[in-house]
């Protein structure tokens, strides 16, 4: 090799780092970690939007004083009424199940059984939902699954908070 070619190979290998480095900028892009200040919007709204009130355990009963590791856990507890009796579902364990945009078109679209607030989440902007789906995401799976529905005749074994039959 001469000098001058090898000069010229040094030259060529420098050249190529700056690349190097913007590729490795582009990957950290694009790998980039969760959005906390989604997920952060996520937590508060999950909190005033009422969704532990019922999907998590004791949270009701102590005034919001559940560790935050098993929030949205589902309830055993039943909510019994004309509807049969309903079980607050395991979010943690629901949402895995689903992607974003999933999540996303069925919160605007389902319609569940009483005393679940299904018109809520059809008010609730995209961005908020998307914040929502992500703070349960990030708390990740917990827990067990909640009871199944009963239909109405079918005795729940276990508490229940029953309704009064529907204003005539
Ligand atoms: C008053 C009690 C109550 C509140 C408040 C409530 N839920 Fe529910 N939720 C329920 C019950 C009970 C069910 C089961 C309904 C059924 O069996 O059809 C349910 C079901 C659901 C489901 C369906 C899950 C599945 O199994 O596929 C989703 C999603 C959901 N709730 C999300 C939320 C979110 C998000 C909030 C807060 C904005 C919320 N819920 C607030 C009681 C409640």
């Amino acid at each position: 090799m001469t000098m001058y070619s090898t000069r010229r190979s040094l030259a060529l290998g420098l050249a190529l780092v700056p690349a190097a480095m913007s590729a490795t900028l582009v990957h950290a892009q694009i790998v980039k970690g969760p959005d906390m200040k989604s997920i952060e919007r996520g937590r508060y709204l999950v909190k005033i939007a009422g969704c532990n009130d019922c999907h998590t355990p004791g949270y009701t009963q102590t005034g919001g004083k559940v560790p935050e590791k098993a929030w949205l856990t589902g309830d055993a507890l039943g909510w019994r009424g004309p509807w049969g009796t309903t079980y607050a579902s395991n979010l943690r364990l629901v949402l895995q199940k689903m992607d974003e945009v999933q999540w996303v078109a069925t919160a605007k679209s389902a319609q569940y059984r009483p005393p679940m607030p299904w018109f809520a989440l059809h008010d609730m902007r995209t961005q908020d939902l998307k914040d929502v789906y992500r703070f349960i995401r990030y708390l990740g799976p917990a827990g067990e699954h909640a009871p199944s529905y009963l239909p109405p005749g079918q005795e729940p074994k276990g508490p229940v908070v029953q309704f009064p039959a529907p204003p005539k």
